[in-house]
C-alpha cells in the first residue's frame, strides 16, 4: 500500500478511534462511540461555485482534476472548467432561458434539471442524450418557486460514474416572493451553498464508482473540498444544503446542538421557518435553513455535523463496518462537514427571523382523481437489486400514463430490504402520509424528493399541469444513483387522451419515435433496382485496421452492410439488432458497419452504442453514395458470391426478422430465436446521410 494511502486511513482511524482534532477544540460527544471521525489534516477554504446569471447559458461538461491529497492529483468531471462540479444558473421565474449544454467527455451525457417544473423533451433525462462533443441547447419558461434545485447527469446506467466524478451543479431561482423577504442573499456571504457527499479512493488516488461496491465514500466532501472550513459573519446565515451523494444519507446538526429553522424544502419556501434542531436529509433531496450566529462572537468555531451514529437499520449509510460494499470510513459515525468560524458582521446584516414566509396551498389527498400505487422490491443480485414491481427500467416501455391536469396520489411502498429515496421528475408534490408517524413538520413544503424508510410507505399527492406529450417521458426512480443505474427507475407520459396511447400485443405501452422518418416510395425503388446486381466491391479497413475486402468476405457466406449515420438515433437503436444478427449467426454471417464520420467519431460511436460488429469510417460517404444509400439504419444483403440479395431501406422488428430469414436460407442454416423487442412496429428510415 503506497504510504499516501497508509498515512490517509491511519489518519481516519486514529481520528475515529481516540476523537482528538488537533485542528480544533471540538469534539463530538453525542454520537456512538468511536465518535467523530473528524480528521488531524489542516482545513481548506471551502470552494463557492460562480455564480451565472442571464437568460442563456453556457455550460460544458469536461474532464478536469483536483488536488485532494498532497502531491496527488484526482481525476474529475466539471462544469465549465470547474475542478469538481460547476457553476451554480440564477434563473429568474417567468424568464425564458436557453441553456447551451457542450459535452466535452468522450462518452455520452444529459442534463436533467432537477425539481424543475417544463416540457419532458427540454428535461435532460436519459432519452435526451448528448453525444461527445455535441452540443444540446433546450429552452424553457422558468417556471418553479424561489427556492434551490440542481442539475446533473442522467445517462441510462452511467449516471452514478458520472455524478461520482463530479458532474453536477446548483440552481438557485428568484421569484417575487422571496425577493420581498428580508432574508440572507449575498451568495457566498450570508448565503452559502452546501454540496454534501462523499468519496472513496483507490490507490492511485481516483475516485472509484463501481456500482453497489462504491456507493459509500470514506472522505466527505463539501463543495468538492475535503476539510471545509469558511468565514460567516455574526448574524442569520442562510444555508442551501444539497444531499448530491450516491446513496448516503444526512442527520444535520450543529455540534452545540443550536437551534436551527428550515425556510425552503425541494420545491421552495415553507408557511413559516421551522425550528430543528436536527434534520434528515437524502439524496437529491434540498433543504435552506437560517442559523443565527448574531450571538457568537468572531473568532468562535461552530461545526456543522452529520450525527449519523446509530440510525436505525435501512438508514444509507449507517451500517457498520469499514470495508465495501456495505461499509466505509464514514459509517455509522458523527462526524464533521464543515468548520464554521464566525467573523465580523457585514454591513447590512439580517438579525431577525421573518415570521412568515409565504403561504402555499397543497392539495389534499381528498382532490386525488386517481391513485397510483409503485412498491420498490429486491429481487436481483447486487447492482440489479431492486426494481419498482418487478419490473427493470426499460427506455422503451411506458410504466404510467398520466392524464394533463390531473390530480393524483401516488404511495410509494418500500419492502423490508433497505430505505430509498425516492424522485419523481416534473412535478413538486406534498405529502400527505407516512406509515411510520405523521409527516414530519420539516417535511411540509413542496417536495419532489423523499426517504421512504425500510419497511414503510408514503403518500404524495400533485397536479400533472402544463406540459402533455405522447412521445416524450417524464422519469421516477431512487435517486441513490447505483439504484437507478441498477433499474430502479421507471417513466411516464402525460397525454391530453390517455385512451389515444395503445398497448402492443403483449400490453405494454411502447414509447414511440420521435423521429420517424416514414420510408418514401423513392426509396424503396432506388433499392429494389438494386437487387440482383454485383455488389459494389468494397476495399476498406475496419476501425482496428483490419482490412475488411467485401468480394473475399461474401466468398462463402452473406455479409449484412448496415448503414449509418452517426448522429442519428434510429440508427443507435438499430445497432443493438444487427449486433444481435452478428452474435447469433457467428461465423455464418458477417454483418459489417459503414458509418459516415471519421475514424475518432466512429470509435466513440462504437463505445456508446457497444455495437459488437466491425464499422468502416466513411467520412466522405464514398461507399454509402456507391450503394446508393440515402438514409440510415438501412441495410444490404449481399450473397454468397457477391451479388445484392436484397435491400432493407428502414428497420423495424418486421423488417429485421426477415433479413434474420434471409441469411438463414443464404447460410444454410436454420434462424436462431431472436428477439426484436422494443424495435419500431413501422419501418424507420433513419437520418439522411449528412457530412
Ligand atoms: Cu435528480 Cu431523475 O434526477
Ligand atoms: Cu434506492
Amino acid at each position: 500500500m503506497p504510504v499516501k494511502q497508509t498515512f490517509r486511513l491511519a489518519t481516519i482511524a486514529l481520528a475515529t478511534l481516540v476523537a482528538v482534532t488537533p485542528c480544533s477544540a471540538q469534539t463530538a460527544t453525542t454520537g456512538s462511540s468511536p465518535s467523530a471521525a473528524t480528521s488531524v489534516r489542516a482545513f481548506q477554504d471551502l470552494w463557492i461555485p460562480p455564480l451565472i446569471t442571464g437568460k442563456t447559458f453556457d455550460l460544458a461538461l469536461g474532464k478536469s482534476s483536483k488536488s485532494l491529497w498532497p502531491g496527488a492529483t484526482t481525476h474529475t468531471y466539471g462544469y465549465n472548467d470547474a475542478r469538481f462540479w460547476g457553476p451554480t444558473l440564477v434563473f429568474e421565474q417567468g424568464e425564458t432561458v436557453r441553456i447551451n449544454v457542450k459535452n466535452n467527455l468522450d462518452e455520452p451525457t444529459t442534463v436533467h434539471w432537477h425539481g424543475l417544473h417544463l416540457p419532458a423533451a427540454t428535461d435532460g433525462g436519459p432519452h435526451q442524450l448528448i453525444a461527445a462533443g455535441a452540443t444540446w441547447s433546450p429552452s424553457f419558461t422558468v417556471r418553479n418557486n424561489a427556492g434551490t434545485y440542481w442539475y446533473h447527469p442522467h445517462p441510462h446506467e452511467s449516471t452514478q460514474k458520472q455524478i461520482a466524478m463530479g458532474a453536477g451543479g446548483l440552481i438557485i431561482i428568484r421569484d417575487p416572493i422571496e425577493a420581498k423577504l428580508a432574508l440572507p442573499r449575498a451568495y457566498g456571504v450570508d448565503d452559502i451553498p452546501l454540496v454534501l457527499t462523499s468519496r472513496r479512493f483507490n490507490l492511485a488516488d481516483q475516485f472509484t464508482f463501481a456500482g453497489d461496491n462504491d456507493k459509500y465514500g470514506d472522505f466527505s466532501l463539501v463543495n468538492g473540498t475535503l476539510d471545509p472550513k469558511v468565514s460567516l459573519p455574526a448574524q442569520f446565515v442562510r444555508l442551501r444544503i444539497l444531499n448530491a451523494e450516491i446513496e448516503r444519507g444526512y442527520q444535520l446538526g450543529f455540534s452545540d446542538n443550536r437551534k436551527f429553522y428550515l425556510i425552503a424544502t425541494d420545491g421552495g419556501l415553507v408557511d413559516k421557518p421551522v425550528p430543528l434542531s436536527r434534520i434528515k436529509l437524502m439524496v437529491g433531496e434540498r433543504i435552506e435553513i437560517l442559523v443565527d450566529l448574531s450571538g457568537d462572537k468572531p473568532g468562535a468555531t461552530v461545526d456543522l455535523m452529520a450525527y449519523n451514529a446509530r440510525q436505525p437499520f435501512g438508514f444509507p449509510g449507517g451500517e457498520p463496518g469499514r470495508s465495501p460494499p456495505n461499509g466505509s470510513y464514514l459509517n455509522n459515525l458523527d462526524f464533521r462537514l464543515l468548520r464554521v468560524n464566525v467573523a465580523a458582521p457585514t454591513a447590512a446584516p439580517i438579525t431577525k427571523l421573518p415570521p412568515e414566509l409565504t403561504r402555499n396551498k397543497f392539495w389534499s389527498e381528498a382532490d386525488a382523481t386517481e391513485r397510483r400505487t409503485l412498491n420498490i422490491l429486491r429481487f436481483g443480485p447486487p447492482n440489479r437489486e431492486f426494481a419498482f414491481d418487478r419490473k427493470y427500467y426499460d427506455m422503451h416501455t411506458v410504466n404510467h400514463v398520466v392524464k394533463l391536469g390531473a390530480v393524483e396520489a401516488w404511495t410509494i411502498v418500500n419492502d423490508r430490504t433497505f430505505g430509498h429515496s425516492f424522485h419523481i421528475h416534473d412535478v413538486q408534490f406534498k405529502i400527505v402520509a407516512r406509515s411510520d408517524g405523521p409527516v414530519p413538520d420539516y417535511e411540509q413544503g413542496w417536495k419532489d424528493s423523499l426517504y421512504i424508510p425500510r419497511g414503510q410507505s408514503a403518500t404524495f399527492v400533485t397536479r400533472f399541469d402544463d406540459f402533455a406529450s405522447d412521445t416524450d417521458a417524464f422519469m421516477y426512480h431512487c435517486h441513490m444513483a447505483n439504484h437507478e443505474d441498477g433499474g430502479l427507475m421507471g417513466q411516464f407520459l402525460v397525454v391530453n387522451d390517455p385512451a389515444t396511447l395503445k398497448p402492443d400485443a403483449s400490453g405494454v405501452i411502447r414509447l414511440a419515435d420521435r423521429a420517424r422518418h416514414a420510408i418514401t416510395p423513392a426509396m424503396t425503388a432506388t433499392a429494389d433496382r438494386q437487387v440482383g446486381t454485383a455488389a459494389p466491391p468494397v476495399e476498406a479497413t475496419d476501425l482496428a485496421g483490419k482490412p475488411l475486402r467485401l468480394a473475399a468476405l461474401a466468398q462463402k457466406r452473406p455479409v449484412v452492410l448496415f448503414f449509418i449515420e452517426k448522429d442519428c438515433p434510429c440508427s443507435r437503436d438499430a445497432a443493438k439488432y444487427f449486433g444481435r444478427l452478428s452474435v447469433q449467426y457467428g461465423q455464418n454471417c458477417s454483418v459489417v458497419g459503414v458509418i459516415n464520420a471519421d475514424t475518432e467519431t466512429a470509435r466513440n460511436w462504437v463505445k456508446e452504442t457497444g455495437a459488437g460488429f466491425p464499422l468502416i469510417a466513411d467520412p466522405k460517404l464514398e461507399l454509402i453514395n456507391a450503394y446508393r444509400v440515402t438514409s440510415s439504419a438501412s441495410s444490404i444483403l449481399v450473397a454468397p458470391g457477391g451479388a445484392i440479395e436484397k435491400v432493407f431501406p428502414g428497420y423495424s422488428a418486421t423488417i429485421l426478422g426477415e433479413l434474420s430469414a434471409n441469411v438463414a436460407r443464404l447460410s444454410g442454416t436454420t434462424p436462431p430465436a431472436l428477439s426484436f423487442d422494443a424495435a419500431p412496429k413501422d419501418p424507420t428510415s433513419g437520418c439522411a446521410f449528412s457530412q
